[in-house]
């Protein structure tokens, strides 16, 4: 007997998930899960944890997709959704990729009009770390780790339970809900931005009231995000005998002048997102200990506290812009390749905690307008990090999360 078939008779599980984990499910290679005796366990507890097992032991680095969509799309056929594949180009023209699309889906009947679409992200960051569940008996403390099983893995699974819970109950109306699984959301958001645009297009013939996008705020209702500013920076001098430092003009110098000033400087801040920071994650110059460096590059990224969403960032560019000149006009090109300000939320629900994040999302790259929530189980800190995990607690109270959004968002 499978574990998860003793977990289903312990949990006293429905009769329908209890069959379903008896029988072989076709072409939906589910992974099963340690048992439990906990007996305020909810009855999805099994499918929880065997779908976030599932699809975190699928690697789905971005670019890479592929095969973590295609579980999906059978993983909600073979629960009575009709599903889509959006094709979504290539990310980077990476030879290893095959084909990789967002995922669509929804139960509902000839008269599907969603108004309320729950989506998050199925690529993870790099690199691989695989699925692990604490030893014994699962308790709701009971640990996962890997990589996606916060981010965004545990939203997209919590997300799927939730839904199929209340479509099973009759509690809500299939025809008014759908799900979109998307690419690409860690690399510039190409999945959702496709999809955007085919709705704005009028490919996809969807406008919705709301969106519930799930990303991990520690299962808090989120009020917004810091917007973001990405930007190469390229400062040119000219080279020369380390020894006659007049007679040359270090890039690198002009650089870090230019950068000690950007970090000292109030490039915008607000009372809700605090500061705007700036992160310098790349920095080469120069070619040797006793040569004049030519030429520096740094690549940053600025996490932006300030608004319009449309156009807060450029604010802020404008004003690294003018340190560059101050320090020297004629050595910099700056080339920020895309920004945006703050990104404000609903976060006027009752029963929810509240938070604000300063990492981004793909929220700014659905251009449509409607109510937008973001929530999700996980806590964004160990997210793109070796260390990252959550509770089976986390996953559950994410499930009842989306339940009351679900229902909330509806009624609107
Ligand atoms: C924001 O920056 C100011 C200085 O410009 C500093 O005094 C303040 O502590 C910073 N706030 C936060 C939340 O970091
Ligand atoms: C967005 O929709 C709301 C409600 O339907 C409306 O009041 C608002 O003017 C719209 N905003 C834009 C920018 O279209
Ligand atoms: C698990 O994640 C939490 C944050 O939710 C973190 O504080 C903790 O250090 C992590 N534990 C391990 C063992 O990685």
């Amino acid at each position: 007997m499978r574990a998860a078939t003793i977990a289903c008779a312990l949990a006293s599980a429905t009769l329908s998930l209890c069959a379903e984990q008896q029988a072989p499910l076709v072409g939906s290679p589910q992974l099963d899960v340690p048992a439990w005796s906990d007996s305020s366990a909810p009855s999805y507890r099994a499918e929880l944890l065997s779908l976030h097992k599932s699809l975190v032991a699928t690697e789905s680095i971005s670019g890479t997709e592929h095969d973590v969509g295609e579980f999906l799309v059978r993983y909600l056929a073979d629960r009575g959704y009709t599903t889509r594949r959006q094709p979504v180009t290539p990310y980077n023209n990476t030879p290893a990729a095959k084909d990789r699309f967002n995922v669509l889906a929804w139960r509902a009947g000839a008269d599907h009009d969603p108004k309320v679409l729950l989506s998050s992200h199925i690529d993870v960051v790099p690199p691989h770390i695989p699925y692990a569940i604490d030893d014994g008996d699962v308790t709701k403390e009971t640990m996962i780790r890997g990589r996606g099983s916060v981010d965004a893995k545990a939203s997209v699974a919590a997300m799927v339970v939730a839904l199929d819970e209340l479509l099973n109950a009759g509690a809500v109306d299939g025809n008014k809900l759908m799900l979109l699984f998307v690419v690409g959301e860690e690399v510039g958001g190409d999945g959702m931005a496709h999809f955007s645009n085919a709705v704005a297009d009028k490919a996809l013939p969807y406008r919705f009231d709301s969106v519930i996008y799930g990303e991990p705020t520690e299962n808090k209702l989120a009020c917004g995000h810091k917007g973001g500013l990405f930007c190469d920076v390229t400062a040119r001098g000219f080279g020369g005998h380390s020894g006659y430092p007049w007679l040359g003009k270090s890039a690198n110098e002009l650089m870090i002048r230019a950068f000690a000033k950007i970090l000292d400087t109030d490039l915008g801040s607000s009372e809700t997102y605090g500061n705007t920071t700036v992160n310098i994650g790349q920095f080469n110059g120069g070619v040797a200990g006793n040569v004049i460096p030519a030429e520096a590059r740094v690549v940053m990224a600025a996490r932006v506290a300030i608004g319009p969403e449309e156009s807060g960032a450029w604010i802020v560019r404008d004003k690294i812009q003018a340190i560059f000149d101050e320090i020297s006009a004629e050595s910099f090109e700056f080339e920020c390749s895309h920004g945006y300000g703050f990104v404000g939320c609903n976060c006027d629900v009752e029963g929810f905690d509240t938070i604000v994040v300063n990492y981004g999302t793909d929220i700014p790259n659905f251009k449509a307008n409607h109510t937008r929530y973001l929530y999700g189980p996980g806590n964004i800190l160990v997210a793109h990090g070796a260390n990252e995990n959550l509770t089976v607690a986390d996953l559950e109270t994410a499930v009842e999360g989306y339940q009351k959004l679900i229902l909330h968002a509806l009624k609107q």
